[in-house]
């Protein structure tokens, strides 16, 4: 993918960070006139306290279906309100899976799009979308939840948004400019210590707190060097590529929600210094067979890296990351203040503990059990036996963002939080490459970190009721979701038949199709889409489509892959009755057949590798519905076979 970027892979090296308090006054004065916000658009403006628009039901596209995105597509699809309308993996297969499994589990069959890394693209382009989910290796992050922003949509990215303070900014500046939200895909902020943690410093059970300590130890090595387990190896690589704390935000995020980072503090400085790198080349020396691949690497990344984050209120935070050594897992989640402290994964009973005045006056730890339970956030109260991944929290994150968006509340991870809490990715690369010295981190909220907000403390709320219910889209054209015609000179986008064939518009015109021309099927007068190398038609998956007019039949235009895909379409009248008529589209390559009639007939089609197969001709078909002339439709309701593609549809006299 040309646009990402040769900063990005390389970690944010050097990425615009500045160093403070090397030499005295004047590097500081510097310092601060050349971190200065860059200024917003006319126009612009925040998106802290900006509610979402109430949705009554959040449609989800879901871009890499690896581990983790496979395993979020079921806990997205399984939230009251939510449907996944759209799955993509440039591994197409992966996205067909999820489908499947999906429609498996009793879920409406969502679009698949896959094969190149453009295909997102067309995810995006999707009008029944309303969240992008991002589940791609990091390197692919920024550009995608961009060009979510972009498209009109709200996008939750996995961790990290982006990996250079560029892209921060822009992600910044694009979801101020579009006014749609972007956060982090931070499960763990949703981890019931990690919030009872959150109530118990928001309650000033620890009286002021001055520290926190968080970061990400997880003995990654042997998944590291698994053949398959992160495709392309692509984790791994990054350790060739920079000295960087490149996923401390599991334990940093809670901390820093407990810490009023982005309400009442902010960070300011980054220090951030790195071990030598010792422990995979340790590992492949000992487990990795010579002549494995990962034999020409070189590790760079620091086995321990550790960032010391100072705030605005003179506060200290800690991070510390570290996938390549031997021990057990840990986000070290602790915030410590003038009246008492909080530790997690410290090996008590409860895994956490705690010790405050007044109660604690003997130097001696407290369980955290039962404080965990009087301080119980209320989603954890109220999810508790859900289920899910991660001990429940990937549950509660997507559970949580669907009630935020049907509700239309403002949400509790915000586009700055999450910029902040990865910050330290490119600040950690420039801070080291300086011997450890403080660079400055931007203030991204442009001054508004200072107010008081709830945040993930918030207040308790239920999902609206019901499953929610699907509004018709507006047209044939609002529905589409596939890329069935490029053009010759650019056929990289097409995936009319899930191997990347499409037809060709320019051969298409030549036998009378043209794009946003209008022309005569069965009697009725239909616009030919106008899309090329865009999404220009439908995959029949039981979509709900407005539809007005009188007439004889309803005249639907598309095309089958497969062998004679059929299915029933039902039209609604506006007084409520319904009649229905099995409609069938042959093969592209067949013959009319089933009632169908041809369209068109192209020469040839368009490949991955070029426009070919000139020895065939590739149909556009017609088939239509009888209808009652007395009557008005209303509604047209698409087969549930997605091997049928719609290209148009309209009413004859
Ligand atoms: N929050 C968590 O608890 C958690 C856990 C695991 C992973 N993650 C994050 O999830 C992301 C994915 O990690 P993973 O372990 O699933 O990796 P993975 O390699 O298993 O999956 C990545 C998927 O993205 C696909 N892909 C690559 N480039 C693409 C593109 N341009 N367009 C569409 N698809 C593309 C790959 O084919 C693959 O299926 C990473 O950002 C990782 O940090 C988060």
């Amino acid at each position: 993918m040309a646009e990402i970027s040769r900063r990005s892979l390389f970690g944010g090296a050097l990425a615009g960070g500045v160093v403070l308090g090397m030499g005295g006054a004047a590097p500081v004065a510097m310092a601060a006139a050349a971190a200065a916000p860059p200024p917003r658009q006319t126009g612009q403006t925040s998106m802290i306290d900006v509610p979402f628009a109430a949705h009554s039901v959040v449609r989800v596209g879901l871009i890499g279906l690896g581990n983790r995105g496979g395993g979020m597509s079921g806990e997205w699809a399984r939230v009251p309100g939510c449907v996944v309308t759209a799955v993509c993996d440039i591994r197409r297969d992966r996205a067909q899976n999820v489908a499947d499994q999906l429609v498996a589990a009793g879920r409406p069959r969502p679009a698949v799009h896959g094969g190149t890394d453009v295909s997102y693209q067309a995810l995006l382009d999707q009008a029944d979308i309303d969240l992008v989910y991002i589940a791609t290796p990091w390197e692919f992050h920024y550009v995608q939840a961009r060009d979510a922003m972009l498209a009109g949509k709200h996008v939750a990215v996995e961790l990290p948004i982006a990996t250079s303070l560029t892209e921060l900014w822009s992600l910044v500046d694009t979801s101020e400019r579009t006014r749609k939200h972007l956060m982090l895909a931070e499960n763990c902020c949703y981890g019931a210590d990690e919030l009872a943690m959150l109530k118990m410093s928001r309650a000033g059970v620890f009286g002021e707190v001055t520290n926190g300590h968080g970061g990400y130890l997880h003995d990654l090595r042997a998944l590291l060097f698994n053949d398959g387990y992160y495709t392309d190896d692509w984790r791994r690589l990054w350790h060739t590529r920079s000295k960087a704390s490149f996923y401390h935000m599991h334990g940093l995020a809670p901390v820093s929600a407990a810490m009023n980072i982005n309400r009442g503090d902010r960070y300011t400085t980054v220090s951030a210094t790195s071990t030598a790198a010792r422990g995979l080349a340790d590992y492949r020396q000992r487990f990795v067979p010579q002549g494995h691949r990962s034999w020409n690497e070189t590790y760079i990344n620091g086995d321990l890296v550790t960032c010391h984050i100072g705030t605005a209120n003179g506060h200290n935070i800690r991070t510390e990351h570290d996938v390549s050594t031997p021990r057990p897992y840990s986000r070290i989640n602790s915030v410590a203040g003038t009246r008492g402290l909080f530790e997690g994964y410290s090996g008590s009973a409860s895994g956490s503990r705690v010790y405050f005045e007044p109660a604690h006056t003997d130097h001696g730890w407290r369980d955290f059990g039962t404080y965990g339970e009087q301080y119980k956030h209320w989603l954890v109260a109220k999810l508790a036996g859900s289920g899910g991944g991660h001990g429940g929290m990937d549950f509660i994150m997507a559970w949580r963002t669907v009630q935020l968006m049907r509700s239309g509340l403002v949400p509790d991870i915000d586009v700055y939080d999450s910029a902040a809490w990865c910050a330290p990715i490119p600040l950690s690369v420039d801070s080291i490459a300086l011997s450890g010295a403080a660079v400055e981190v931007p203030d991204f909220t442009r001054g508004d970190w200072g107010t008081a907000r709830p945040g993930l403390d918030s207040a308790v709320s239920d999902m609206p009721t019901g499953g929610g219910t699907l509004t018709p889209l507006a047209s044939l054209a609002a529905a589409f979701d596939n890329v069935g015609i490029t053009s010759e000179t650019n056929v990289k986008p097409g995936d009319f038949d899930g191997t990347g064939n499409s037809f060709s518009a320019e051969k298409l015109a030549a036998a009378g199709l043209t794009a946003g021309a209008t022309f005569t099927a069965l009697g009725a007068s239909i616009k030919w889409p106008t899309g090329i190398g865009k999404i220009n038609n439908v995959m029949g998956r039981g979509q709900v489509i407005k539809q007005t007019g009188k007439g004889s039949k309803l005249v639907v235009v598309g095309s089958g892959i497969g062998t004679a895909p059929s299915g029933a379409v039902v039209v609604k009248y506006t007084d409520g009755t319904t009649v229905s008529g099995t409609i069938t589209f042959p093969n592209w390559t067949a013959p009319a057949a089933g009632g169908a009639t041809v369209v068109a007939a192209s020469v040839g089609r368009n490949r991955q590798n070029g426009y070919g197969d000139t020895g065939y001709s590739y149909k556009i078909f017609a088939h239509s519905v009888t209808l009652d002339p007395a009557k008005t439709v209303d509604t047209v309701t698409l087969p549930v076979n997605s091997n049928l593609h719609f290209f148009g549809m309209g009413v004859a006299p």
